[in-house]
């Protein structure tokens, strides 16, 4: 799994797929409203087939921009039907606290047979549940984590201790990078997958020595005659 991209972005999706290092793709409305180009459900349905069918068979979220809990379930199953290879982001809870996600999260997964991912989760207790609840994917927000003083290592750490004991299945993913190191450190730390913005996976690439090394090759290189 490892490495997922968090982006709506269709030439950074295609970039980092042809280059076989990312294992699916995360979106959510903020990123989705960031392309200025989705204004209603039959542009959005559009555009996300088009990144779902790109990367097929690799796994694409896509969140539900509603918090009543009827057209939670019916954004879930409309978008589960776009393409067999989305899965369904819910909040782990609504925006006053409400708590009754989890009981859709069940129902989805159990009844409806929907894979959903529980998201916007800043806690190992609070992925615990969702996972308990059924989630094929639980997403801890690691960066907001460390921006409210907490540590986001710990709270991987004792997240995957809990699903390997309790032998619970869901994939733990960590999002919210905020720099390069977090991919690796996060990985480290027992993550499944880290879902990371476009940006990290360039800088993760380049490196100034190896920049150098490179130009050293290329300047030694010339004085080879390979032509015959
Ligand atoms: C993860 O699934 C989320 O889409 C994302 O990582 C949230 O990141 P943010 O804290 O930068 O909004």
């Amino acid at each position: 799994m490892a490495i997922f991209l968090d982006t709506s972005n269709l030439d950074d999706i295609k970039k980092y797929h042809k280059m076989g290092i990312i294992r699916g793709v995360t979106t959510n409305p903020t990123i989705i409203a960031k392309t200025g180009k989705i204004s209603n459900l039959g542009e959005m349905k559009n555009y996300l087939i088009e990144i779902a069918n790109f990367i097929q068979p690799l796994p694409l979220s896509v969140e539900v921009t509603t918090n009543q809990l009827d057209e939670m379930l019916k954004q879930a199953t409309e978008f589960s039907k776009w393409s067999d290879n989305i899965n369904v982001k819910i909040t782990i809870h609504g925006p006053n606290g409400e708590d009754e996600n989890l009981a859709l999260i069940h129902e989805l997964e159990k009844t409806h047979k929907i894979k959903t991912n529980v998201t916007a989760m800043m806690s190992a207790q609070q992925c615990f549940l969702a996972s308990l609840a059924g989630a094929t994917y639980v997403s801890l927000f690691g960066g907001r984590i460390n921006n409210m003083g907490y540590n986001a290592i710990i709270e991987i750490q004792k997240l995957r201790k809990l699903l390997d004991d309790f032998n619970l299945n869901s994939k733990i993913i960590v999002g919210s990078t905020r720099e390069a190191i977090n991919v690796v450190e996060w990985l480290h730390a027992g993550a499944h997958i880290v879902t990371c913005t476009p940006n990290f996976l360039n800088q993760m690439i380049v490196h100034p020595y190896s920049k150098e090394t490179v130009k050293m090759f290329l300047e030694d290189g010339k004085k080879i005659n390979l032509k015959n």
